[in-house]
């Protein structure tokens, strides 16, 4: 059972830097007077959202989503379920799904497409990290933090066993 010091992966100076830069991205590609919904996925999003709103010069409305789609440990049971819904509906908004991780990838492919048969405007996905080698579904991310390579990350939301949320940045646990 890892309960070392993870190591560092992505410092949490190089985390803030990049969720700047993305909301940049994020800014240029809607029109200035258009409001942003962002729904973040439970739990591992929730200080992205939280660093991503804080660097957003826009009006900006929140939710949130919880699914559950790996059981304790790190590996995927590969089945995707809803734990908690939306507080508000979604039509006629610019959502913007707001995700730790994007690995299989069929966890936002479910998300995507449960959000989009509540007629978004536009729906779009940010995701904070990427393992493409690990992707089993061909799913459209416009806003992707890192890409990193396929090892298991903690910290800065994401847990191994719920633990290491905290970490104020991406780490590797000791193998
Ligand atoms: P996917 O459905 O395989 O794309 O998995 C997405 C979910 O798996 C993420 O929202 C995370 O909760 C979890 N996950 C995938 N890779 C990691 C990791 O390296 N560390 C922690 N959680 C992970
Ligand atoms: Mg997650």
């Amino acid at each position: 059972m890892p309960d070392l010091t993870p190591n560092v992966m992505l410092s949490a100076a190089d985390v803030q830097t990049r969720i700047t830069a993305l909301a940049g991205e994020i800014s240029r590609d809607y029109p200035p007077n258009e409001d942003l919904h962002l729904v973040a996925i439970l739990k591992g999003a929730f200080l992205f959202l939280g660093d991503l709103i804080r660097v957003m010069d826009r009006n900006v409305t929140i939710d949130f989503m919880a699914v559950s789609s790996y059981a304790k440990g790190t590996t995927s049971s590969g089945e995707v379920r809803m734990v908690k819904d939306l507080d508000s509906g979604l039509e006629g908004r610019n959502v913007i799904i707001v995700e730790d991780i994007v690995d299989t990838g069929l966890t936002l492919a479910y998300l995507q497409e449960i959000l989009r048969a509540r007629s978004p405007k536009t729906l779009r996905t940010a995701c904070l990290l990427s393992k493409p080698s690990r992707r089993k579904i061909d799913v459209k991310v416009e806003y992707i933090g890192f890409t990193i390579e396929d090892r298991f990350v903690v910290g800065y939301g994401l847990d191994y066993a719920e633990k290491y949320r905290n970490l104020p940045y991406i780490g590797v646990l000791n193998e």
